[in-house]
């Protein structure tokens, strides 16, 4: 078993062609509240990856506690790939709005938690994942992707934006999402001040 990546939280091994996703403990929270956050995220990530309606790692085993064994997805990061093909943004941007109309909020919608393998792109780390219909939660996880964008493909996020939004705009209610996306751009721009 080898360790092929910490994230913020996690470490991540791979075994064979099996990841296996540990949230270690982390001793600055207190104890019991840690516990809760890495069981109630290590759940939550499980329940998501049965029930994605979008390419993602299949579960193959969870102690609903702090570890996840899925599949491991052999591929680049889109971080490391997007800026010298911001089209895949379009990609992006549909299977957002799959994961939207389904319900599902990623909650974390980064270039470092996508993975293309071959043609697709597959998305991982749903931690931060919950179930909504509510348009703010949505406009909210949009929002994040643009500032993913501005921060680490600062050269091409305008037009890779422009290709996501082409994508998404399938999704149900899309007017009112986008309508909603500059409110919350407005307040975060406030918070700044
Ligand atoms: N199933 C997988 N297949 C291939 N690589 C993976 C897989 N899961 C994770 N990775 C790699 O490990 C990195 C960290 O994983 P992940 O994003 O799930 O953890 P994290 O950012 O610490 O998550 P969290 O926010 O849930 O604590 C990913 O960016 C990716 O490079
Ligand atoms: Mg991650």
């Amino acid at each position: 078993m080898k360790l092929i990546g910490s994230g913020a939280e996690a470490l991540i091994f791979l075994d064979g062609k099996r990841v296996i996703k540990k949230r270690i403990k982390k001793n600055y929270r207190i104890d019991e509240l840690d516990l809760a956050l890495r069981k109630n995220r290590t759940r939550t990530e499980a329940k998501i990856l049965e029930k994605i309606p979008v390419d993602a790692p299949k579960l193959f085993k969870t102690d609903m506690t702090e570890t996840l064994e899925m599949e491991f997805i052999s591929g680049e990061k889109i971080r490391d790939v997007l800026d010298h093909n911001p089209l895949l943004a379009k990609e992006i941007g549909l299977k957002t709005s799959i994961l939207h109309d389904a319900g599902i909020i990623h909650g974390d919608l980064t270039t470092s938690n996508m993975i293309l393998k071959g043609e697709k792109i597959f998305f991982i780390d749903f931690g931060l994942s919950f179930f909504s219909e509510k348009i703010e939660d949505k406009a909210v996880d949009i929002h994040l992707f643009k500032q993913a964008l501005e921060s680490k493909h600062y050269k091409i996020s305008d037009e890779a934006f422009k290709h996501f939004l082409n994508g998404y705009k399938l999704t149900k209610d899309y007017e009112q999402i986008i309508h909603r996306l500059k409110i919350v751009e407005l307040r975060g721009r406030y918070k700044k001040k």
